[in-house]
């Protein structure tokens, strides 16, 4: 059998698309406390049982072993700020949070798509984590969309709709971020480095303005989602995220993600967007993560196709 390598085994199971969750419970003198994780999964229905893991290197391990219970806040799309919150070393991640009591006793979110409160049934060791299973005593629904995570990146799949829906004809540009392994493909000309991207003429659905990039650099692309979408002085400009095999694109040429600068990027919009995606690549995925995660340039579109404040 071959060995596992950690590296690329992070990477397979960070392709999955999961939610995004933040795990809260209360300390032993009523503080609150919490930590973002993707790692949740329904267990059991009768009875009814949720699992979500906790790595061991958490700061407070102790606490969420030992609380009488946990709640599972179920992220919605607006809330990829709170994700950061409690993913990062802050110094009061509730600074910025609406909370209340859940009728367990754990802290709930206000505004997430779904809430569970949950009294503790078992912490199970497991390798590098525990497994913390929860039995489910309250929960709620709401009808926001939830936000997505797939590849050490945040997606929504109603808002990449949305701007589907919301570009127009004469001024769209399809681009692609193009991964292949840990390398992404940059165009470089005498004006500095560009992501690939091509104007269309028409709005076409993801699979159809897809097929054109991937045509136009004669590689084989997986979609994993829309990555930003933005507006400048010439066009609307529709980022997907996606991954190739291939290796010898008809323009342009894969570099290491480590070696990018994002600096290079002349257009403003680019450099923020790469600087992004450079941030969240080295997040790694579920269980190692550290660093910082900036916010992007992501801006989302209402109905009537006027441009909000950054969403990402
Ligand atoms: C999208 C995302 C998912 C994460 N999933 C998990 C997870 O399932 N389990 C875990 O222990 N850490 C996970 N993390 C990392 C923790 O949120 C992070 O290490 C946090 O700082 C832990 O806080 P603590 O040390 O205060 O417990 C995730 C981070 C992000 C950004």
């Amino acid at each position: 059998m071959s060995e596992i390598d950690p590296r690329e085994l992070r990477n397979a199971f960070g392709a999955f698309m999961t939610g995004v969750t933040v795990v809260t419970c209360l300390g032993p003198d009523g503080e609150p406390l919490g930590f973002t994780a993707n790692s949740f999964t329904s267990v059991s229905l009768d009875p009814p049982l949720l699992l979500v893991c906790l790595a061991k290197s958490s700061y407070s391990k102790a606490e969420y072993t030992s609380a009488k219970g946990f709640a599972v806040n179920i992220l919605a799309e607006d809330q990829q700020s709170i994700s950061n919150t409690f993913a990062r070393p802050v110094e009061d991640r509730y600074a910025d949070i609406e909370w209340f009591t859940g009728p367990h006793g754990a802290p709930v979110f206000n505004g997430v798509t779904a809430w569970f409160d949950c009294s503790t049934h078992e912490m199970v060791d497991a390798g590098d984590h525990i497994l913390m299973i929860g039995k489910v005593e309250a929960f709620d629904t709401s009808d926001h969309a939830p936000l997505g995570y797939a590849r050490g990146g945040y997606f929504s799949q109603k808002l990449s709709e949305q701007a589907i829906e919301a570009a127009t004809a004469e001024t769209l540009r399809v681009g692609a971020l193009v991964k292949n392994g840990n390398a992404l493909l940059v165009i470089e000309d005498e004006d500095g480095l560009h992501v690939p991207s091509i104007p269309v003429k028409r709005k076409h659905g993801s699979d159809s303005n897809i097929d054109r990039v991937a045509k136009s650099l004669n590689l084989t692309l997986n979609r994993d989602f829309v990555y930003s979408v933005y507006e400048d002085s010439k066009a609307q400009h529709l980022i997907y995220r996606c991954e190739t095999d291939d290796e010898e694109p008809a323009e342009g040429r894969f570099i290491p993600i480590r070696d990018i600068d994002a600096s290079g990027f002349k257009d403003p919009a680019e450099q923020i967007m790469v600087r992004r995606f450079l941030s969240e690549s080295r997040l790694g995925d579920f269980g190692v993560y550290f660093g910082d995660v900036e916010q992007g340039s992501v801006k989302r579109f209402t109905r009537d196709n006027q441009l909000e404040t950054s969403f990402f």
